[in-house]
């Protein structure tokens, strides 16, 4: 970075290397290929590249979620906080990471990780000032990187003011804040989400002597968008962090915000409309900034919230995510391709959000009955594993650890429709806690380096750790941390960062169209395509060698490019059939363009 671009507001921290973007060759993913080879060598991405002003950036974005407490402690607390995040943005811009999503960091009494908000306009104090968000805005800009933030529409912390106003002054202000009832007996077919913790939907409040009515926690109360001035109170706070500069918003739980008698209570046409004020607000208050909906719904309910491309700019695709969990472990591309097949066309200005794993749970709400014994039996076998409806292990330990099929994972994330959402820490496979309560096991600090107590994460004491900091192997800091994998061409942290920029210099994984292709059921093979550019990509979903047959018209003559994969070489396209090994998990990315991009350096 130049003095120009990165204003030095931050010392480079112990053990971690920050690369210049030139210093980094651009290796070949795995053993060193020929130079005949027409693998294409990646360009990095440019020092303080600056954001550009495409208003479409999330179709052709990677994300990256950062549990902020568990990413950099500035302070010797113990805590990870938004300058020790602003001092590795270093890191994240050399991954090629072009948006980070931080979640809730409002003041909080974190009974449910800060997605208990107690004001939706301050920061909590452990996490930093608005100052330092500030700053993190504007240090992550200057390298080319945007931020959204978590925020919590559906529900606040019981602790929240407007909350204890409402219990204690039925008639006063805020009284009519929230849903209050005489009993328990309204909204009896919405489903309980956090099972394992909850009985009602509703508890007795005994300050006010009425019920409140809660989709999570019991300490969460609904906020009640019948009442006009909650959706304005939402719109201010919202307005208040786009005035300080983020770039959007992830917006929590979205299906629950209106209740209807005689409904399940979700994806109800009075939610979808207070959205679409949220989103008219943002255009015309805030061109270009963009809205991110989590609606864990099938694909037919969740294309709602695109609405005409009026409502959300983008969703997480949820039903995809364990069918490619399923896929691997069946050795079979169909249950990707049949949710794929299913999946509705979206507006021309939307986009999916695609990921593998997050901060919570691995959701198996949608699956069925069958489906997610099938998902908890292979991969959380153990009943400390499970929780809810879901899995509560991160990526590597769920793959056995086995790095072909994290990066097979990973090579069908970043291509299929859709912007891939990357989660902290897995981009160097750690490991989980399930020893840890809740969804704390996957949200442990991040390895910087081999170095205990603090792994660079933090110079505090070890016991000031709100979560360990994982040492026992496979998953230890001194097996998995950022700085062995930066020095180590072969990593896994080098493969992604390779295959990312791969993504990057070809905006048809953003943009193009996605056609799937006839193959067998033990490779999911599918084109990306966009204009004279087309992009095969074959994935092997089994443990042992396949022959890929697809077919391949129009392309007779000419020889594909490997943009990405365990192979190091295609062979030419004969005739239309066309054949190819693939190694076990293996998978390769072939790039047809015009001009052709094995007789240019351009690609
Ligand atoms: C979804 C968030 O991802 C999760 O962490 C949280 O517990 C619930 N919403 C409730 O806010």
């Amino acid at each position: 970075m130049t003095d120009a671009t990165h204003p030095a507001s931050t010392e480079p921290e112990p053990g971690v290397i920050p690369q210049p973007a030139s210093a980094p060759s651009a290796s070949p993913v795995h053993a060193p290929l020929s130079p005949a080879s027409p693998t294409i060598q990646a360009t990095l991405p440019a020092p303080g590249r600056g954001l550009n002003d495409d208003p479409l950036w999330y179709k052709k974005a990677v994300f990256y979620e950062v549990w902020v407490r568990s990413f950099r402690d500035s302070t010797g607390t113990g805590t990870g906080d938004l300058n020790g995040l602003i001092s590795r943005l270093d890191y994240l811009a050399w991954l090629g990471v072009d948006c980070i999503w931080i979640p809730p960091f409002f003041p909080s009494p974190e009974r449910d990780g800060g997605y208990d908000v107690e004001l939706f306009t301050g920061i909590q104090v452990q996490l930093g000032t608005h100052q330092g968000m500030k700053t993190l805005l504007d240090e992550a800009h200057a390298r080319g990187i945007r931020v959204i933030s978590d925020f919590v529409v559906n529900h606040t912390s019981a602790d929240h003011p407007w909350f204890i106003a409402s219990r204690e002054d039925p008639d006063g202000e805020y009284g009519d804040y929230y849903v209050w009832r005489d009993d328990d007996t309204g909204y009896p077919d919405a489903r309980i989400i956090f099972i394992d913790t909850e009985e009602s939907n509703w508890t007795f409040d005994p300050v006010r002597k009425q019920f409140y009515w809660h989709r999570f926690y019991s300490h969460q109360p609904d906020l009640n968008y019948e009442n006009p001035k909650v959706v304005e109170e939402i719109l201010d706070a919202l307005r208040f962090w786009l005035d300080l500069g983020v770039d959007g918003f992830r917006l929590d739980a979205v299906p629950y915000l209106i209740e209807d008698e005689g409904t399940n209570c979700e994806n109800l046409p009075g939610t979808h409309d207070i959205l679409k004020r949220i989103r008219a607000m943002v255009d015309e208050e805030y061109p270009g900034r963009m809205l991110l909906a989590e609606a864990n719904q099938w694909p037919n309910e969740v294309v709602e919230y695109f609405g005409d491309g009026d409502e959300f700019h983008m969703a997480f695709h949820f039903p995809v995510m364990p069918r490619m969990f399923m896929a691997l472990k069946q050795g079979s591309s169909k249950a990707i391709r049949e949710i794929l097949a299913d999946t509705p066309e979206l507006p021309e200005n939307c986009q999916w959000a695609t990921f593998l794993r997050n901060h919570d749970e691995l959701t198996l709400e949608m699956v069925t009955e069958e489906e997610r014994q099938y998902l908890w039996n292979e991969y959380a076998p153990v009943p400390k594993m499970r929780l809810n409806l879901g899995i509560r292990r991160r990526l590597a330990p769920l793959l056995d650890n086995d790095e072909r099929q994290i990066r097979l994972m990973h090579a069908m994330l970043l291509a299929l429709p859709g912007s891939p959402v990357l989660y902290y820490g897995d981009e160097i496979g750690m490991g989980d806690n399930i020893w840890l309560p809740d969804r704390d096991g996957v949200r442990t600090p991040m390895q910087w380096t081999s170095e205990l107590p603090g792994a660079g994460f933090s110079e505090a004491n070890s016991y000031l750790f709100p979560k360990p900091i994982p040492c026992v192997p496979p998953f230890g800091a001194q097996d998995v941390n950022v700085a062995d994998q930066q020095a180590n061409p072969d990593s896994l942290l080098n493969w992604l960062r390779e295959i990312l920029a791969q993504r990057r210099k070809h905006e048809v994984f953003g943009l193009g169209d996605f056609q799937q292709i006839d193959c067998d059921d033990s490779i999911l093979a599918f084109s990306r395509n966009q204009g004279s550019t087309h992009v095969f990509c074959l994935n092997n979903l089994t443990a042992w060698p396949q022959l890929a047959e697809v077919k391949m018209a129009g392309f007779e003559g000419r020889v594909p490019a490997v943009l990405s994969g365990s192979i190091g070489e295609a062979p030419e396209v004969i005739t239309e059939d066309y054949r190819i090994e693939l190694p076990p998990y293996g998978y390769v990315w072939l790039l047809f363009s015009d001009p052709p991009a094995n007789d240019s350096a351009r690609n």
